[in-house]
């Protein structure tokens, strides 16, 4: 695993998935990043296709067109600096094997049962501890943050892993538009409640309490990696992946990278979340990855890098923080990580 914060890290030419991101070339060489086409116009906006959403298979989503401002600033994301040199985890399994409990608990469920999810309009309720607050549309979330693309690795508290790239913005630029108070400790996320869209909200055998939610120690939101994203692979988010906007923190296992979020609350008290309220022994608020603290079920100490098979298992070894410990290890520094797991 190797970790890299440079100019220009991102190194896309790596996502090798031609098939289902073929505007991704025309991005590569329109930001010059292939020293060959480095003559290409610095011009990004109109230059990728990415008003539509692409089904595993590669053809395009009907159900699920982005609004055109969107489109718009996904066309002008950016590489950002921070990435993973790693191999990006194909678009159908980032997008086919998903955890996301509001519609369903196999892996397949949330494609399944989530295609048709309308999350256009969408507001985000921002209340609590801080100076600013009410109820924001999307557009208006998103209006002052230019997008970025960052290729994080995502550990799962199942012990498996994919390499995803993301487009958004960082979590700290959303949190000081909003002027949190010195009261306000933590952030809670709360996803969207919505029954009839949700199949698992309204499900009587589900394990979880809805609505999913999350929250984090305000130091933790505004480190550097935490991130808002609101695309993969240069497309919008698919609903399984969290449309339309959802947390990504690359240290944390992935039950904290809350999706479809739709409430942001500034607290003095830390938040009960939602699989710490289901399993205080198995899953704790802070949640960083780390593999000297086992499930009380599993061992954390290795992970199955997807795609993986019984017979090709691609097992590989878990590193504290996920690989990102230069980055976030000061925010635990005075705290015994076996208690807080
Ligand atoms: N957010 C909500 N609202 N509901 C969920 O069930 N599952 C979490 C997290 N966010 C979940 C959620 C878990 S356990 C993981 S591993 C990641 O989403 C998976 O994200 P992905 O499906 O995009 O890989």
């Amino acid at each position: 695993m190797v970790w890299i914060k440079k100019e220009c890290a991102v190194l896309p030419s790596e996502i090798t998935d031609e098939r289902v991101f073929n505007g991704r070339r025309r991005f590569i060489q329109a930001a010059g990043i292939i020293s060959s086409v480095s003559m290409a116009p610095q011009i990004f906006a109109g230059t990728r296709d990415t008003g539509k959403v692409l089904r595993y298979d590669g053809k395009v989503d009907h159900s699920q067109i982005p609004p055109g401002w969107l489109v718009k600033k996904l066309n002008a994301a950016k590489p950002g600096v921070y990435s993973t040199n790693e191999q990006a985890t194909p678009y159908e399994y980032i997008t086919q094997y998903n955890n996301f409990y509001e519609f369903g608990s196999d892996k397949g469920d949330p494609a399944a049962n989530g295609k048709d999810f309308n999350s256009d309009p969408w507001s985000v309720v921002i209340s609590g501890e801080a100076e600013i607050t009410g109820k924001i549309a999307l557009e208006d979330i998103l209006k002052p943050h230019d997008l970025e693309e960052r290729i994080y690795r995502l550990r799962c508290v199942e012990a498996w892993s994919m390499v995803v790239p993301w487009i958004g913005f960082p979590l700290a630029d959303l949190i000081k538009r909003f002027k949190p108070t010195s009261d306000a400790k933590f952030v809670r996320f709360e996803t969207l409640y919505d029954p009839k869209q949700m199949p698992g909200q309204r499900s009587r055998f589900t394990s979880i309490d809805y609505p999913y939610v999350e929250g984090l120690r305000i130091d933790e939101a505004v480190n550097e990696l935490a991130f808002i994203a609101v695309g993969v692979y240069g497309n919008s988010l698919p609903p399984q992946n969290g449309a339309p906007l959802r947390l990504v923190i690359p240290w944390k296992y992935g039950f904290k990278s809350i999706k479809s979020i739709a409430k942001i609350t500034f607290t003095k008290k830390r938040p009960r979340t939602t699989w710490e309220k289901a399993g205080p022994r198995e899953y704790g608020f802070y949640a960083n990855v780390n593999p000297e603290v086992d499930h009380p079920r599993w061992s954390q100490a290795t992970e199955r890098r997807l795609p993986s098979s019984l017979f090709s298992p691609n097992r590989i070894e878990t590193i504290a923080f996920n690989g990102y410990g230069p980055q976030v290890a000061y925010l635990y520094a005075d705290m015994d990580l076996k208690r807080y797991f």
